[in-house]
C-alpha cells in the first residue's frame, strides 16, 4: 500500500532519473598568490569524485567571512593550494544525492558551512561534535581522500594530481550529507548564507555555555560573528552587553538584541562591569592588541571568556595570577555541529530573528570589494555574495 507521502515503485525511479547533475567541471572566482589577496580570476575548477553520501548544489549565494580573508591574505600562514576558491556560507538548491542520503532530496534549499566531512566513526563525530572531528575536512583548503575522511587514500583527478575542497564563492558544492543543513522556507537565502558559519559558530558556543534567562553575557567585536551572537544571545534570553571598539555601532548593537553598549575605546570601561559576565564571546579579529587582563576583570566568579575569533597573532601573554581573582578562565571553539545548525536555524525561523546583509553581486569585481571592506571593518555586519544564476549561468 503507498500513501501521498511514500512514493511507488515507479514514481522513485522517474525522481532518480530526473535528478539533474552537476557539470564535470566547477567554477569559481579564485585566488593565486597572497600578494594579490584581492584580484579574483574566474576559474574552473575539478570537484571531488561523487560519493554514496554526497550531495551536489547548485549554489545561489554566499557569505563572506573573516577567515576568507586570513586565508588568501595569508595571515594563517601561505595559501594550501593555488588556485584557491574561498567561501564557506552557503546557499544553493541540491541537484542530485548520492544512494546513501536521507532526508535531502533534489529540488530542496539547503546550506553548507565551514566544514564538508569528517570520519562519522570517531568519539566526536558520534557524539554531535562531529566539527572537532581529528579527520575533519574544510569547505576550502584541505585535500580529499577517497572512500572517506578517514582512509587516507589521497583522491587524484585523471591526472593524478590531489585533488582538493574548493569553497563557495563558485557555481556548485559537493558535499556529504551530514554537512548539509535545510533552510526553513520563510527565510531569505542572503540571510540564511552567513549563518552557516558565522550563525553556528556564534550559536554553538553561547548554548554549550547554558546561555538563558538570567545569564549575563557579552558580546566582543560585532562584525559578522558578533552581530549573530548578539541576535542568539538575545533569542536564547540573555542579558546581553555589546562591546564594541567602534562607538558608531552602538544603535544597531541595540537594534540586534544589546541590552547594554560597551566602547572599549572608554577609559575605564571595565571599572563599572567588575564581577559581572557568567560569559564573554570574543567574536573579535584583533585580540592580541587585547588588554585581556581588563576583560578578565569583568567576569563573574568561575566565568568564561571564549574566544571564536582567530586572530592572524598569538595572544597576549598572561600569568596564572591573572587567572585567580575570579576563578575565571579562557577557552575556545570551532563552527558547531549539525545539531546545533539545526537549533539554530529553528530559533532563527521561529523568533523572526535576522541579521543586516549587505548584498553584493559576485563577479571579479564584487569579490574584491568585498573582501577588500571586510579587511578594513567597513561591512555592516555582513556581505553576502548573490547573483550566482548570472555570474555562472547555471539556471
Ligand atoms: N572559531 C571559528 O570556528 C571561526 C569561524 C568563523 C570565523 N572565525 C574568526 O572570527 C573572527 C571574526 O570573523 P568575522 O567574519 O566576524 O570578521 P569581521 O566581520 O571582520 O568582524 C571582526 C570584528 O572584530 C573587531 N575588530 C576588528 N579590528 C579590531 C581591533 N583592531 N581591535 C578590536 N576589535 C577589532 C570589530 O568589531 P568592533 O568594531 O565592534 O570592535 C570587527 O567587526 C575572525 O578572526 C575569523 O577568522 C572563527
Ligand atoms: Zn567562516
Ligand atoms: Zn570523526
Amino acid at each position: 500500500m503507498t500513501s501521498e507521502r511514500s512514493p511507488t515503485k515507479k514514481q522513485k525511479t522517474e525522481q532518480s532519473t530526473t535528478m539533474a547533475s552537476a557539470p564535470e567541471q566547477f567554477e569559481g572566482f579564485v585566488i593565486h598568490s597572497k600578494d594579490k589577496w584581492s584580484d579574483f580570476t574566474k576559474e574552473k575548477f575539478t570537484p571531488k569524485v561523487f560519493e554514496d553520501n554526497d550531495v551536489d548544489i547548485e549554489s545561489e549565494c554566499c557569505g563572506v567571512c573573516g577567515s576568507d580573508v586570513h586565508t588568501i591574505t595569508g595571515g594563517w600562514g601561505d595559501l594550501a593550494v593555488s588556485p584557491i576558491c574561498v567561501g564557506h556560507e552557503i546557499i544553493g538548491k541540491v541537484l542530485r544525492v548520492g544512494p546513501k542520503v536521507k532526508g535531502i532530496k533534489p529540488g530542496d534549499r539547503v546550506g553548507v558551512g565551514a566544514q564538508v566531512q569528517s570520519c562519522m566513526k570517531c568519539p566526536q563525530c558520534k557524539s554531535d561534535n562531529e566539527n572537532y572531528c581529528p579527520h575533519m575536512v574544510d569547505t576550502y583548503g584541505a585535500p580529499y581522500n577517497i572512500g572517506g575522511a578517514d582512509s587516507g587514500k589521497a583522491m587524484k583527478d585523471k591526472d593524478g594530481n590531489q585533488i582538493w575542497s574548493q569553497g563557495g564563492y563558485s557555481s556548485h558544492a559537493r558535499v556529504h550529507q551530514q554537512f548539509v543543513f535545510p533552510i526553513p522556507d520563510n527565510m531569505p537565502s542572503h540571510e540564511a548564507g552567513p549563518m552557516m558559519c558565522a550563525g553556528l559558530t556564534t550559536y554553538s558556543p553561547l548554548k554549550r555555555a547554558g546561555t538563558r534567562p538570567g545569564k549575563k553575557v557579552a558580546i566582543v567585536g560585532i562584525g559578522g560573528l558578533g552581530h549573530f551572537a548578539l541576535l542568539w544571545a538575545k533569542g536564547l534570553g540573555a542579558e546581553v552587553w555589546a562591546l564594541s571598539h567602534t562607538p558608531g555601532k552602538k544603535e544597531e548593537a541595540l537594534k540586534l538584541g544589546a541590552d547594554h553598549f560597551v566602547s572599549t575605546k572608554d577609559k575605564d570601561w571595565a571599572k563599572p562591569l567588575a564581577f559581572t559576565f557568567n560569559f564573554i564571546l570574543n567574536c573579535a579579529d584583533m585580540t592580541n592588541e587585547f588588554d585581556l587582563k581588563t576583560y578578565m576583570s569583568t567576569l563573574a566568579v568561575n566565568g568564561a571568556f571564549h574566544n571564536v575569533g582567530l586572530p592572524d597573532k598569538p595572544l597576549p601573554e598572561m600569568m596564572a595570577q591573572d587567572f585567580t581573582s575570579n576563578g575565571s578562565s579562557i577557552g575556545g571553539s570551532h563552527i558547531g555541529s549539525k545539531k546545533e545548525a539545526l537549533e539554530m536555524l529553528k530559533l532563527a525561523s521561529e523568533k523572526n530573528l535576522h541579521p543586516m546583509i549587505e548584498q553584493i553581486d559576485i563577479s571579479e569585481a564584487g569579490c574584491k570589494k568585498a573582501v577588500e571592506k571586510v579587511k578594513v571593518n567597513d561591512v555592516r555586519y555582513r556581505v553576502t555574495l548573490v547573483g550566482f544564476k548570472k555570474a555562472f549561468h547555471t539556471k
